[in-house]
């Protein structure tokens, strides 16, 4: 099937599968970025910390196409929860991405991205649903995720919005909320991954734990759950995935 690429913005969500990987993988250092190549549950695969933001992601993103000859790729990490369905410890998985601070407008539509005449990307079906079909499964396993308000934590598939701001204002989330009222939740990293990937033509899957509501609390409770909870989550979501 090809080589699956792995991402993460922050090391801590990329953590367990990289002590995961199987011994004998290789660090291959490319533009101030370590990619880790070798298997991961048995998986061919390239893991690598792509840093924050969407030309961190996008530059990433195009390096383990072009250098590793990947053929799908997962970003994985923290989100803030958007819509009003969405809590912390739910997980989303994306149907589609935007770039929501994308605004070249008067010279093109609003959240278009110029030259390339697409406002949205679609994630990879298949890869999706094995995503959400394993978030499903972890989060019935696992119950009550630390510091979740909600008993059980849920899965959600749908749109996530990519920009380079860490939305932690209320009046800056609901401003959000209501332009694109179908974003399930905001985060940083997926939707520029999600350009480079569509203009390789390469298949993609983002998959996102919700550590905050993007509002006031969320710095505080995006770092609590980044120590405590991403790296549990993202290998044991993909564990079985990979697995099978
Ligand atoms: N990732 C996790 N929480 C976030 C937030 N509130 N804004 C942007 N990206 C995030």
């Amino acid at each position: 099937m090809g080589r699956l690429a792995i991402l993460g913005a922050l090391h801590e969500e990329i953590a367990d599968l990289l002590a995961a990987m199987d011994p004998g993988a290789a660090v291959h250092r490319i533009a101030m970025r370590d990619f880790h190549v070798g298997t991961l549950w048995g998986t061919p695969c390239v893991i690598a910390l792509s840093r924050i933001g969407k030309v961190a992601a996008a530059a990433t993103a195009s390096i383990v196409i072009r250098e590793f000859g990947v053929s799908r790729v997962i970003f994985t990490g923290l989100a803030g929860g958007l819509h009003a369905d969405v809590e912390v410890g739910d997980v989303v998985v994306a149907h589609t991405l935007m770039q929501h601070d994308m605004d070249a407008r008067p010279l093109f539509g609003q959240h278009e991205i110029p030259l390339l005449g697409r406002v949205r990307f679609e994630a990879d079906a298949g890869l999706s649903k094995l995503l959400q079909d394993s978030a499903a499964d972890f989060v019935r396993d696992r119950g009550v995720a630390d510091g979740a308000p909600r008993v059980q934590p849920r899965v959600h598939a749908g749109l996530i919005a990519t920009g380079d701001v860490f939305v932690s204002r209320a009046e800056e989330a609901q401003a959000l909320r209501e332009r694109l009222p179908d974003a399930l939740c905001v985060e940083m990293e997926g939707a520029a991954m999600a350009q480079i990937c569509y203009e390789f033509g390469i298949p993609f899957a983002v998959m996102r734990v919700i550590s905050d509501r993007a509002d006031h609390a969320a710095k505080a409770d995006f770092t609590a759950f980044l120590e405590n909870v991403a790296r549990v989550y993202t290998a044991g979501i993909l564990a079985p995935l990979l697995k099978s």
